[in-house]
Formats: C-alpha cells, structure tokens, sequence
C-alpha cells in the first residue's frame, strides 16, 4: 500500500470508497474541480492506494483555511478496516499539519467509536460544549 496525492481520474473510486464507508453526502457538492480548487488554496488529498491493482482503498482530505487545517473524509473500505491503515493515513495527515505548524480540527459524529477512538489515541481533544451549525447555499 502507498499514501499518494489525489491525482485526476481518482474521483469516481473516491466516491464510491465515501458511499461504501458511509461518509458520502450528495448535499456537499465535493467534485474533483472542489478538491483542486482546495489544493490550489493549500489543502492536501491523500490516497491510500493498493499498487498491485491501482485500487484506492482510503481517503483523507485536508483542507486549509488559512488559518488551520481541517481533515475530511478520513475512511477505509470495510474490507481492509482494522489492518492499521486509518492510523497511517492519520499519522500522514498530521505530519502535514505539523510542517505548516498549523493546528488540525475536525467534526465526528458520537457514535462513530472506530474514529473517535482513532483521534483520541493520536492526541486530538474534544471542544466539550460545542455543536456544529451550517447552512447550505444553492450554487
Ligand atoms: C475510522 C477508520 C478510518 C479507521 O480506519 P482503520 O483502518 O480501520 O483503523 P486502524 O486499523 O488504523 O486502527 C486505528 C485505531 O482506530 C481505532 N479503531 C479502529 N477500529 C476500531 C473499532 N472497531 N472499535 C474501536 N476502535 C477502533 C483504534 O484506536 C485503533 O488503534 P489500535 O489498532 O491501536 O487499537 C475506519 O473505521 C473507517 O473508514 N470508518 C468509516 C468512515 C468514517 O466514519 N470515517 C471517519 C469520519 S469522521
């Protein structure tokens, strides 16, 4: 396996990687014209990829802000869960906030204990008090 950068021609197995893991919601618009657009604006896309067959087996989407940098669509297949590639493609995306000496933040939902327990074994600290509010805007 390799962590690589998101490269064109990715998007489809990506979508269907976050539709498989549960993290795919139609609402957000996320296209591959977003993902260069966040990169372009100093964000970074990592891949896991199985080189034997090109398949993408994990995603981890770090945007920037400029300000921090916020993680997305962090996600394994089922299929290769459990077999510490979450914490790699983790370890990777902190690395990167560590070179820009930026702090990292992220949203997860309460019952997601596979990720929670992730985060919290590599340092991250619940905002005891906070909720998350948005509001969506037709393009
Ligand atoms: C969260 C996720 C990326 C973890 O990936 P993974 O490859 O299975 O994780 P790893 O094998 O690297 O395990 C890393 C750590 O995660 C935690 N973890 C993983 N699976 C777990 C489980 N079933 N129960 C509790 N903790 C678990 C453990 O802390 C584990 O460390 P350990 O092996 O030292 O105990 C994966 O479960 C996933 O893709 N989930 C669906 C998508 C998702 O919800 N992403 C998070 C969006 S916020």
């Amino acid at each position: 396996m390799i962590i690589r950068d998101y490269r064109q021609g990715d998007f489809l197995q990506i979508e269907d990687l976050w539709k498989e893991t549960g993290v795919y919601r139609s609402e957000r618009d996320d296209s591959p014209e977003v993902i260069l657009r966040c990169n372009a604006q100093g964000g970074r896309f990592l891949v896991l990829e199985d080189e034997t067959n090109n398949k993408i087996i994990g995603t981890s989407w770090l945007t920037w802000d400029g300000r921090r940098v916020h993680l997305q669509y962090l996600a394994v297949l089922p299929s290769q869960q459990g077999l510490g590639y979450g914490r790699k493609l983790a370890e990777e995306s902190m690395a990167f906030t560590r070179n820009k000496g930026s702090s990292i933040k992220l949203e997860v939902h309460h019952d997601n204990i596979p990720a929670i327990e992730l985060y919290l074994s590599m340092g991250f600290k619940i905002l005891e008090g906070y909720e998350v509010y948005l509001v969506y805007y037709e393009a």
